[in-house]
């Protein structure tokens, strides 16, 4: 059966209209995709992603914190409704959700720690930033919708362990929904030092890192505790700029564990094993699943080795490879000088990501539910590339991949 959706209507019935979203992308997910895109969209389109492919967090934060729960969820919304697509900063409210995932407190221990890890006291399921897991988006100086900081975790209210949980972004217009989207906001806890740190003498992996860090650098971290490895490592991803003459965080792991783990490979039946998974989600969560991934590239092929991450002279969550050091078509532009991918934009300022996905996650995944948003605009899995997802007339020029034509 087919069913067919319509916009404009009222706020209330909101999750009729998602439900209705939600049966089409089943049946067209099966169904083969149409040569022309489905056109089933309103004055408004919205399409959400996540700031990175993959957001790590601890889950035990009573003993040592790498990362707290901070998810970050972006929309782009287009006006569809003259001749011309507009990128829509105003006159609208973006709201978020993840549908069957309300709570996060019962799940970690993170609210218990806030004030010894970082010195605020939070309500319960709010995190760093003030927003929680449902609430409204603010816009951005570079035209995108943003909530900062979502204190969401790798499990669903049903108990079942979810790395890749879609969460719902709804334009509203005067009490009305104009579009719904769903995007993954990817999260997992599988860090696994304890692949090498082992609980020992009736003790946690978390003191055995503690320990061998004090005996080797004669801190005094296991009086400490909750020790928040920021507090001296200089860490841009949690704004910590750490203790001067102490190497970042980044560096410090991955330079001091390089050797370690190149004891780990090639492995011993010949099997690939991916070392950057001893830390990084990991061969359960898979953090890289897209086109690359798809196209046998691993997390080295991009970054480099260990040594290469853990560079001193590298500025970590900063230097990071860029997609214009192996794409070069001629005409097209990637990222703009100084910035990430994730914040350049191409084709007349729509951003980059709106189009290919979120770093890690580029379209087409070999991961279901990555595909299911460019499958619900555009009736295929991929890069977004049906024009009148955008524009609601046909353009009468080519299309170019640059800023401006
Ligand atoms: C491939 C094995 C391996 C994995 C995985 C691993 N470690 Fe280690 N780590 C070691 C070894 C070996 C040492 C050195 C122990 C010693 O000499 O006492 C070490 C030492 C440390 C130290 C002491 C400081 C130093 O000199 O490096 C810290 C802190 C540490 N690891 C943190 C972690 C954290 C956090 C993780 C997970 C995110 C992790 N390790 C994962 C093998 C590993
Ligand atoms: C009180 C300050 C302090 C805290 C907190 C702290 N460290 Fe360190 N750490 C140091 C110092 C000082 C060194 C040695 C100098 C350096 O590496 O710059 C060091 C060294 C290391 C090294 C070895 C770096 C290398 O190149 O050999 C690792 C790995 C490390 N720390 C990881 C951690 C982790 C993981 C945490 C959180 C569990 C943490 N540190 C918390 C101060 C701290
Ligand atoms: C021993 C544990 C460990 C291993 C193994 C590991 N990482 Fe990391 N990595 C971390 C931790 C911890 C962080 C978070 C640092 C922070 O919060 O700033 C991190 C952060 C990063 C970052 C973001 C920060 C930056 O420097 O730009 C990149 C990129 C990265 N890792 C790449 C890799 C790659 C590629 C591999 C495999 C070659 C790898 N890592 C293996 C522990 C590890
Ligand atoms: C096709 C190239 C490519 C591959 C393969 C790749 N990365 Fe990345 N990675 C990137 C790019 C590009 C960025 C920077 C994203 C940006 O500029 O917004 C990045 C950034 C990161 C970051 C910083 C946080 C973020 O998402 O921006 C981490 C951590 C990271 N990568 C880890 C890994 C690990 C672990 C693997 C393997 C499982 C891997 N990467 C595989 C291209 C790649
Ligand atoms: C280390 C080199 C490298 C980096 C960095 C890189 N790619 Fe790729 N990319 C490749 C390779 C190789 C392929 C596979 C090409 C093939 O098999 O035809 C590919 C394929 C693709 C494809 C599939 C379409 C095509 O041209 O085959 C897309 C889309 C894509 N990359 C986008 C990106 C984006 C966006 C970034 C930055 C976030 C990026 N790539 C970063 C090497 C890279
Ligand atoms: C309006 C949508 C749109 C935007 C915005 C966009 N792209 Fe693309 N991109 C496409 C289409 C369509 C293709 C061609 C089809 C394909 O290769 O999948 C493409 C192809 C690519 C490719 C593979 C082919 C090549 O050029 O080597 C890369 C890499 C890429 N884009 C990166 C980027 C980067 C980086 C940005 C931002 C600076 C960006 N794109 C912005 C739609 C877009
Ligand atoms: C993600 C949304 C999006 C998609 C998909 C998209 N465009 Fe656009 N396009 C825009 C925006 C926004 C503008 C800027 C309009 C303005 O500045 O008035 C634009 C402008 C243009 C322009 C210049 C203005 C005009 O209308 O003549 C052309 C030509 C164009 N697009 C062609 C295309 C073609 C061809 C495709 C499909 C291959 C396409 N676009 C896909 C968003 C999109």
């Amino acid at each position: 059966m087919r069913t067919t959706i319509s916009f404009g209507k009222k706020l209330s019935s909101g999750l009729a209209t998602l439900f209705a979203v939600a049966t089409w992308m089943a049946v067209a997910t099966t169904a083969k995709p149409a040569a022309t895109a489905p056109v089933l969209l309103g004055d408004k389109v919205v399409i959400a992603y996540n700031d990175l492919g993959m957001h790590c967090m601890n889950q035990d934060f009573s003993e040592i914190c790498i990362l707290p729960p901070y998810n970050t969820m972006r929309a782009t919304v287009i006006d569809r409704s003259n001749e011309d697509p507009k990128i829509l900063t105003s006159g609208v409210t973006l709201q978020y959700s993840i549908p069957g995932n309300a709570v996060s407190h019962t799940k970690t221990n993170f609210w218990d720690y806030t004030y010894g890890l970082f010195g605020v006291q939070l309500p319960l399921d709010v995190g760093l930033a003030g927003n929680g897991l449902t609430g409204t988006m603010s816009v951005t100086p570079d035209r995108d919708w943003i909530a900062v900081g979502i204190p969401v975790t790798p499990v669903t209210d049903a108990g079942v362990d979810d790395p890749y949980q879609l969460a719902e972004v709804s334009v509203i217009q005067n009490g009305i929904v104009k579009d719904v989207t769903q995007a993954v906001i990817p999260v997992s806890w599988e860090i696994h030092c304890d692949n090498c740190h082992k609980a020992q003498n009736g003790e946690s992996v978390a003191m055995d890192i503690l320990r061998r860090h004090d005996r080797k650098h004669g801190t005094t971290l296991v009086d400490q505790k909750p020790v928040l490895c920021a507090k001296c490592h200089a860490d841009p991803a949690l704004g910590a700029p750490g203790e001067p003459g102490v190497s970042s965080m980044s560096s410090a792991m991955h330079s001091s564990h390089a050797k370690r783990l190149m004891k780990m490979v090639p492995s011993p039946n010949g099997k690939s094993v991916n070392v950057c998974y001893n830390c990084h989600p990991g061969n359960q969560t898979q953090c890289l699943r897209d086109v690359h991934y798809a196209k046998g590239m691993r997390c080295e092929s991009c970054h480099g080795d260990m040594r290469a991450v853990g560079n001193p002279n590298r500025h970590p969550w900063a230097d990071e490879p860029k997609c214009g050091s192996c794409h070069h078509v001629a005409g097209h532009e990637y990222e703009q000088t100084g910035k990430l991918y994730r914040d350049s934009v191409g084709h007349s300022g729509v951003k980059c990501v709106v189009c290919h996905n979120s770093p890690h996650a580029i379209v087409p995944t070999v991961t279901g539910r990555d595909n299911l948003q460019m499958i619900r605009v555009q009736g295929h899995a991929g890069t977004l590339d049906t024009c009148n997802v955008c524009h609601s007339r046909p353009p009468e020029e080519p299309f170019f991949h640059r800023r401006s034509s």
